[in-house]
């Protein structure tokens, strides 16, 4: 017997309080012209010290579940792909699968810094494919603001938090038709968060020096993603034998506008076909990919059986690629 997967079902939640450039231009030594021309960020979401990452992905898999018309006690497994999540263990997945009462479902969390969300899909797809699953939840969450220093420049002006899920569920027709993902651990030193594992403890000391908070080498990390995000693209194209321009919608993670226009251009794929939201929400890591594409599809932008190409790159460093067709 031969299962398919796709996605049935979208959801997220996005905090209220918005932080503009012109905020932070009180903050650090910044200004709304260079966040603006170097990253197309204009303002992001931070979410209120009371709400941690499963708030988030908890109303974001409601959102998700209400579209899929699937009951919580369908989900077979939950997956939230984060680097913030609410602590250490237990997994945020378990708080999630209490918290919306899904009786009957496996959970974990995923930890593939901003390209979370493809490789948990990916995951997803495999348990469907295989026949053990039916629903699965793939919820990515990141509350970057609780790991981000508000006096570094270098980094505060970029990040913001939020949460997109989706509903995989065994279909009819092939909605994953498929995915590539790799990781480079040699460029891992390029975006770490220091401390809290088990290698430097949180500790007085660390947070005197801010290890607890993202450290980030911008300009090796952009190197890595200008190549990265085509290279994976490419790969799905070679394996599913597709030209680019078959392709209706690309919706890349969003960390830098100049990153996207620069893998866009090296994949001679037309802008106005490429979902963009970093404007308004900033790099929300695992979160950015699906709020997008929540974003083109509520505008109208995509319609059914549309090919979309999802492709990130983020910690690890890790990137990836999927091809769908959407489904609903
Ligand atoms: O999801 C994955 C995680 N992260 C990323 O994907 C980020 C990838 N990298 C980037 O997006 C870019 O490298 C940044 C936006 C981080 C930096 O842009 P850049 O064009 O590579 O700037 P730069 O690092 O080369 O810095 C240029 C100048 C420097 O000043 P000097 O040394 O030329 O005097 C920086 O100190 O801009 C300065 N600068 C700033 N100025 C005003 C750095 N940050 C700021 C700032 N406001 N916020």
């Amino acid at each position: 017997m031969k299962y398919v997967a796709g996605i049935t079902g979208i959801g997220i939640s996005l905090p209220e309080r918005v932080l503009t450039n012109f905020e932070l231009e009180k903050m650090v030594e910044t200004s709304d012209e260079w966040i603006t021309t170097r990253t197309g960020i204009k303002e992001r979401r931070i979410a209120s010290i009371d709400i941690a990452a499963s708030d988030l992905s908890t109303q974001a898999a409601i959102e998700a579940l209400s579209m899929a018309k699937i009951k919580p006690e369908e989900i077979d497994l939950i997956i939230v792909c984060t680097v913030t999540p609410d602590m250490m263990f237990p997994a945020t997945a378990a708080i999630v699968q209490n918290n919306i009462g899904a009786v009957n479902a496996a959970g974990f969390d995923l930890s593939a810094g901003c390209s979370g969300f493809i490789y948990g899909v990916t995951v997803a797809n495999q348990f469907i494919k295989t026949g053990l699953y039916k629903n699965i939840l793939v919820i990515g969450c990141d509350i970057l603001s609780r790991i981000t220093n508000f006096n570094d420049r270098n980094t505060c002006v970029l990040f913001g938090d939020g949460a997109g899920a989706v509903v995989i569920s065994r279909t009819e027709d092939e909605g994953i038709i498929n995915q590539y993902i790799k990781v480079d651990g040699s460029g891992g030193a390029y975006l770490t968060l220091p401390a809290g594992g088990s290698r430097t403890p949180a500790s007085f000391d660390t947070m005197e020096k801010g290890l607890n908070y993202t450290h980030m080498d911008g300009a090796e990390v952009f190197k890595f993603a200008v190549k990265a995000m085509p290279d994976a693209v490419n790969h799905i194209l070679e394996n599913t034998g597709l030209n680019i321009l078959d392709i209706n919608y690309l919706i890349p993670h969003q960390a830098n506008i100049r990153i996207i226009e620069s893998a866009v251009k090296r994949l001679h794929f037309p802008m106005d076909r490429v979902g963009i939201s970093i404007d308004k929400y900033g790099n929300m890591s695992s979160a950015s990919i699906p709020v997008a594409l929540y974003e083109v599809y509520k505008d109208k932008k995509i319609k059914k059986n549309d090919k979309i190409v999802l492709v990130g790159f983020g910690a690890g460093l890790t990137y990836g690629a999927l091809l769908i067709k959407w489904l609903i």
